[in-house]
């Protein structure tokens, strides 16, 4: 399975999703690989924001390797799923999806909850750790099977 998640930045919140998705999923024993992508392009080629390298660090997950990059199209065909972090980048990514089996893929990681962006707040990035860490659990229990 590919999971890439998506957020506005590809710094903040994204690069969580994907440390933590691909390190539980390894835990697990699971074949997925995850990946992250933003819709802006502010930050493209930069690490994560140092807040969120320091948050994944403090739980034990190596963020700092991540380069930041943008959506492009053809993850639709890459991906089997494409999780978002709030209704922004989802009405974003639906705006690029060419038919329903792309608009099929896309889905907000936390279901009906948004993951609030950290960006302006030092103080939110361990409560959006642990937000995007509940919801990735919820994902592989839903995912791992299939
Ligand atoms: P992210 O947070 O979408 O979680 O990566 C943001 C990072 C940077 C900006 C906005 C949101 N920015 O405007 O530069």
């Amino acid at each position: 399975m590919k999971i890439l998640m998506v957020c506005l930045g590809n710094i903040c919140r994204s690069p969580l999703a994907e440390g933590i998705m691909q390190h539980l999923a390894d835990k697990e024993g699971l074949d997925w690989e995850i990946d992250s992508a933003g819709t802006g392009n502010w930050h493209v080629g930069s690490p994560p924001d140092r807040r969120s390298i320091r948050a994944a660090a403090d739980e034990g997950v190596d963020i700092s390797r991540q380069v930041c990059r943008l959506f492009r199209v053809s993850d639709f065909d890459e991906f089997d799923l494409i999780l978002v972090m709030d209704k922004s980048n989802l009405n974003d990514i639906l705006a690029k999806a060419r038919n329903n089996q792309d608009r099929n893929k896309v889905k907000m990681l936390l279901g009906d909850k948004i993951v609030p962006d950290p960006y302006y707040d030092d103080m939110q990035f361990a409560p959006a750790f642990k937000l995007i860490e509940a919801g990735c659990k919820e994902i592989i229990r839903e995912y791992k099977s299939k």
